[in-house]
């Protein structure tokens, strides 16, 4: 039989990303893919994860790429502001229009905006959105001209689409028109392969613009770095890096430069001062207690019985919400969401 060909591995589309593990590979090849087109791209992805990198990264591998690539953070400015930032105003349409402006869909024209936090827009926005992707027209706040663009929409959002659109807080007919394709951003520690290299590309980075020489790094530092979970992502891990080569006397980043939730991870304490190690030893020795002295299958029987109580109780705190639990627990939603059938847990 002939040897079955490994898989491709893909490097990344653009030199500023880095890490090129199992994770990050449908990312990789997707944006490839979609850079081609012209679709709508929705971005999804803690925050932290990349997903500016990411959008930008398609539209420089675009027909696009040497137009502009205009970025509004919807989340940042209120609706009315946000309206006349995206689609411009006349003079006197508002108190303080004391111009006519171009908004940023004008000012995207032949290029691509990337619509941040898209999920905080108001409905009414949304319908003007919803329109500007169906007919590529708008008018201006205050005027009756419409105005033609051949702008490409890339937008990301740190929630889950689906379950806003549930609450009633996003149109349904917009997120079907953003999300031609999806693109996920896997949190860190979900890639913790990729961990070493990023580190390695900051200490290069934060070198230089210090002008600073720390060269090695010591390897229960790395080690630290790679068993840490990373709630704020590459970001986190960037500014981290960056206070620990500026802190370091010598040319080596040690451990001790870096902060003590890092350190601490073994020893997180939960509840009245019991460590989860000791939690952890007491629930075993419990279990194999309770199991008695004929059991050969300890470990299935102790780490599913942890398991199950843990996905129930999260669940319940965050009201079933799965997206909620999934980030509480630190696993995806589709392992949350096998384990919900595993354990019978569905409804
Ligand atoms: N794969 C990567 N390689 C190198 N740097 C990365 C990578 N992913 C993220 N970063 C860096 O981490 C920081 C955060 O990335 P980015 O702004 O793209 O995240 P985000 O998903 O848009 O976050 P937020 O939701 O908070 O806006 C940036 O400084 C970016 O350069
Ligand atoms: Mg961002």
């Amino acid at each position: 039989m002939p040897p079955t060909p490994s898989p491709e591995t893909l490097t990344p589309p653009t030199p500023e990303l880095i890490g090129s593990g199992p994770a990050m590979q449908d990312v990789y090849r997707l944006t490839r893919q979609v850079a081609r087109s012209n679709a709508s791209v929705l971005l999804l992805g803690e925050t932290g994860t990349g997903k500016e990198l990411i959008a930008n990264a398609i539209h420089r591998l675009s027909p696009r790429g040497s137009g502009p690539f205009v970025r509004v953070n919807c989340g940042a400015l209120a609706e009315s502001l946000l309206e006349s930032e995206l689609f411009g105003h006349v003079r006197g349409s508002f108190t303080g229009a004391i111009d006519n402006r171009i908004g940023r869909f004008e000012a995207a024209h032949t290029g691509t905006v990337f619509l941040d936090e898209v999920n905080s827009t108001t409905p009414k926005l949304q319908v003007k959105l919803l329109r500007v992707l169906q007919e590529h027209e708008f008018e201006r706040v205050g005027d009756t001209q419409t105005i033609r663009v051949d702008t490409r929409v890339i937008a990301a959002s740190n929630r889950d689409l689906p379950e806003e659109i549930e609450a009633g807080r996003f149109r349904e007919d917009l997120y079907y028109r953003l999300n031609v394709v999806t693109i996920y951003l896997p949190p860190l520690r979900e890639r913790r392969e990729d961990i070493p290299e990023l580190v390695a590309h900051f200490i290069r980075i934060y070198n230089r613009e210090n002008h600073c020489d720390v060269p090695r790094i010591e390897p229960a530092a790395m080690q630290a770095m790679v068993d840490y979970d990373w709630p704020g992502n590459v970001r986190e891990l960037q500014n981290y890096i960056e206070r620990a080569i500026v802190l370091a006397p010598g040319s080596e980043l040690t451990r001790d430069l870096l902060p003590d939730e890092i350190l601490e991870k073994r020893r997180r304490r939960i509840g009245r001062g019991v460590d989860l190690e000791t939690l952890a030893a007491t629930l075993v020795e419990q279990g194999i207690e309770a199991a008695g002295p004929q059991a050969d299958n300890l470990h299935a029987q102790i780490v599913n019985r942890v398991e199950r109580e843990l996905v129930t109780q999260v669940m319940t705190e965050c009201e079933g919400v799965q997206v909620k639990a999934a980030a509480k627990l630190g696993i995806n939603r589709n392992t949350l969401h096998k384990k919900l059938q595993q354990y019978g847990l569905e409804k």
